[in-house]
């Protein structure tokens, strides 16, 4: 632990500083370009938030991705002859699995892994309820990271929907994929949902929604950081902005600093320049010869495409390489 930290726990025994997430937070602000990673997007009111940002009609890929995925788990349902383990990465508020449970009779178990554990544990029980012949043993943990599995006599399927593929760079989703060929070994699938690029308009209206609860889900990462590290930021001091970089063929979420500012993190002093920005977040969007060309040098062949209409979506179905 760094002395800085330690010392302020010694002061202050009534919060405790998650220490990968304050170095993080100090190594992204202290550069001269300042980033935050999205993954701390997620602690309990921002997944509140996503959930809500799901609702909106502007955020098309929710929707869009929800109809096109029982035809997706119907097509798929007769590929698998044996037992089958879902791995869910990212799986948040389990709210697309119920198709693939509905359509894939083969189901046996259910490992859903999160990083933010008691919006999981929630989703994990009401399932439960559901589905009570299905095995569902939630893990909480980073899915950037090696997940060691339990053994299971069967087939694996991997499942990653909402396009959270997209908040990779694509190198490293590069690495997302191979890590997770690796976790779902050699026999596996793996049903990955990825966002098309389409007109700028449509995509700026999606991450600027007109309720601004995208603009809520953006600020309450500088929230989340006054209260686990006792900061002082004040949130109305910077701006949320979204933008679609067509270069890069992605979305940019940052936090501008409406004024010169100083913040103080555990003691850390942070400075911010007029206009200086916090880049919080990627949504990289793919033609599929991209994210086909992408995945056959991940550990996978794409093995069928499903587009929604107006190809607004796309949901790939990855067969494992044997040899990697
Ligand atoms: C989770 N992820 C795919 C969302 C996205 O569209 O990149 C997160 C999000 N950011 C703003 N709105 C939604």
């Amino acid at each position: 632990m760094s002395q800085a930290l330690a010392t302020k726990q010694e002061e202050n025994d009534s919060y405790e500083v998650d220490q990968s997430f304050y170095e993080d937070v100090i190594s992204g602000l202290t550069g001269t370009y300042k980033t935050l990673s999205p993954k701390y997007f997620y602690d309990e009111v921002g997944s509140r938030f996503f959930d809500e940002i799901c609702e909106l009609e502007e955020y098309y890929p929710y929707q869009t991705e929800l109809k096109l995925l029982p035809r997706a788990a119907k097509d798929i349902a007769d590929i698998f002859l044996k037992p089958v383990s879902i791995v869910e990465f990212g799986a948040g508020s389990l709210l697309k699995i119920r198709p693939l449970f509905d359509e894939i009779k083969q189901v046996r178990e259910f490992i859903p892994i999160d990083i933010s554990g008691e919006h999981l544990n929630q989703a994990c029980d009401e399932l439960r309820s559901e589905f009570p012949n299905i095995n569902i043993q939630a893990r909480h943990a980073d899915f950037c990271r090696p997940v060691d599995l339990p053994v299971f006599r069967g087939q694996r399927l991997g499942f990653f929907p909402g396009s959270t593929i997209g908040n990779f760079t694509p190198d490293q989703a590069s690495d997302f994929l191979l890590s997770a060929r690796k976790t779902l070994g050699k026999d596996a699938f793996m049903l990955v949902g990825v966002d098309t690029k389409k007109t700028p308009e449509l995509l700026h209206n999606a991450y600027n929604d007109t309720q601004g609860v995208t603009a809520k889900f953006n600020k309450n990462i500088l929230d989340r950081i006054n209260r686990e590290m006792n900061a002082d930021i004040e949130t109305k001091n910077f701006d949320h902005y979204a933008f679609y970089n067509t270069a890069k063929g992605r979305i940019e979420m940052h936090l501008v600093s409406k004024k010169k500012q100083s913040i103080d993190i555990l003691g850390k002093q942070i400075e911010f320049k007029t206009g200086e920005s916090i880049h919080t977040e990627c949504s990289y969007k793919y033609a599929p010869e991209d994210f086909t060309a992408l995945v056959s040098t991940s550990g996978w062949n794409v093995d069928q495409v499903w587009l929604a209409d107006k190809d607004m979506f796309s949901m790939f179905l990855l067969r494992a390489k044997a040899v990697i």
